[in-house]
């Protein structure tokens, strides 16, 4: 059996909780990981005195392969995000954040979208300033979007590709170039250009991004793949987990052409971290995503089918699905149903 490389961060909060419950589930799924163990956010500002230490960016640029937990950024002041600057730092252009119903008798019963965010451009570059009139240090402030014609070509294309590969039928381009005419209009320019190309297989349209946000509390199920910018993304997906039973069951990939990080959507939920009763499911998607990732497609899919049992016919769910399970009970009831 391969023994595969990967780097392991456990993250800040319920980080730590819902790691441990999905390396349970790789285990019992009999796939052998040699993890390097490292630290990013609040916990590596603990241990190495920064949040961001070399040795992680050192130990990713060997492996190219990273499973991690969500890691703390303080609001307002303090360090800059230890994801954006990671998903910066190995050019990790796409955030892949798939959407799908697996709690019956919620919301909504049919939404099956994948959200695809440019990861690197937009507003998400750091040029974020504020400036001193008078005695007032922060009488202004202004932030830069970047948007590059060959940033917006490589998530379109990576886009379209995704829909292809995993037999998708549309994909929606969603800007706001009614007013930002300049960013996001070079945006979809661009992203037409390459919807053209698939013009025949993979159905486009578009929208703007305030609609967009209506349209999917109206009727998600019109949705099947959206690309769009940094923010808007970032946004949509959190709206798109919560049509679905709530950050709990989001994962998300973060793929460059070096390397790839894969990580539950949702932060560190401080207020409830270290309680027992976060929901690993959507650390454990992410993990599936891992898999996908490295061909195992199999495993990939009993991941996948094991959570989705234990959820649906087990009917063991963690409070945040209105269930009463502990954290590492679902563990042990996903573990169980990946052996039979
Ligand atoms: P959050 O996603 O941590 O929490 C939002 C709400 O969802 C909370 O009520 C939380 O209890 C609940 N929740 C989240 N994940 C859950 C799970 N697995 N099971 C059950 N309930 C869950 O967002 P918040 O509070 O805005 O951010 C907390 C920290 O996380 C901040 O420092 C933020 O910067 C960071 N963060 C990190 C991310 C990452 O590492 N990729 C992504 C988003 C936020
Ligand atoms: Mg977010």
């Amino acid at each position: 059996m391969t023994v595969r490389e990967a780097t392991l961060i456990r993250g800040d909060g319920i980080g730590p909780e819902i790691t441990e419950a999905t390396l349970q589930v790789l285990d019992a799924l009999g796939l052998k990981f040699d993890w390097d163990e490292e630290y990013g956010g609040m916990s590596a500002v603990d241990k190495a005195g920064t949040p961001l230490p070399n040795a992680t960016l050192d130990s990713i640029r060997r492996t190219r392969l990273c499973l991690k937990g969500p890691l703390t950024t303080p609001v307002g002041g303090g360090y800059r995000s230890v994801n954006v600057a990671m998903r910066q730092e190995f050019d990790l252009y796409a955030n892949v954040r798939p959407t799908k119903t697996i709690v019956p008798g919620g919301r909504y019963e049919h939404v099956d979208l994948v959200i695809i965010r440019e990861n690197t451009e937009g507003l998400y570059v750091g040029l974020d300033h504020t400036f001193k009139i008078g005695t007032d240090r922060r009488a202004m402030a202004q932030a830069m979007s970047i948007v590059t014609r060959e940033g917006s070509e490589r998530i379109a294309k990576y886009a379209f590709e995704y829909a292809k590969q995993h037999g998708r039928k549309k994909v929606t381009i969603v800007h706001k170039a009614n007013i930002l005419k300049a960013t996001s209009g070079l945006f979809l320019d661009v992203a037409r250009r390459v919807a053209e190309q698939y013009a025949g297989s993979i159905a486009s349209d578009d929208k703007i991004v305030d609609n967009t946000a209506m349209q999917l509390v109206i009727k998600p199920e019109q949705f099947d793949v959206i690309v769009t910018t940094n923010l808007f993304g970032d946004i949509l997906s959190d709206e798109a987990a919560g049509l679905v039973g709530g950050l709990g069951l989001a994962p998300g990939a973060n793929i460059g052409t070096h390397a790839a990080i894969f990580e539950p959507v949702h932060g560190s939920a401080p207020d409830i971290a270290g309680k027992g009763i976060a929901n690993p499911s959507a650390q454990m998607l992410a993990a599936a995503m891992m898999l996908d990732h490295l061909g195992e497609l199999e495993a990939g899919k009993r991941l996948r089918c094991a959570l989705e049992a234990t959820i649906i016919q087990d009917k063991v769910r963690t409070p945040d699905l209105g269930g009463r399970a502990a954290t590492a009970e679902f563990a042990r009831a996903v573990v169980k149903r990946v052996r039979t």
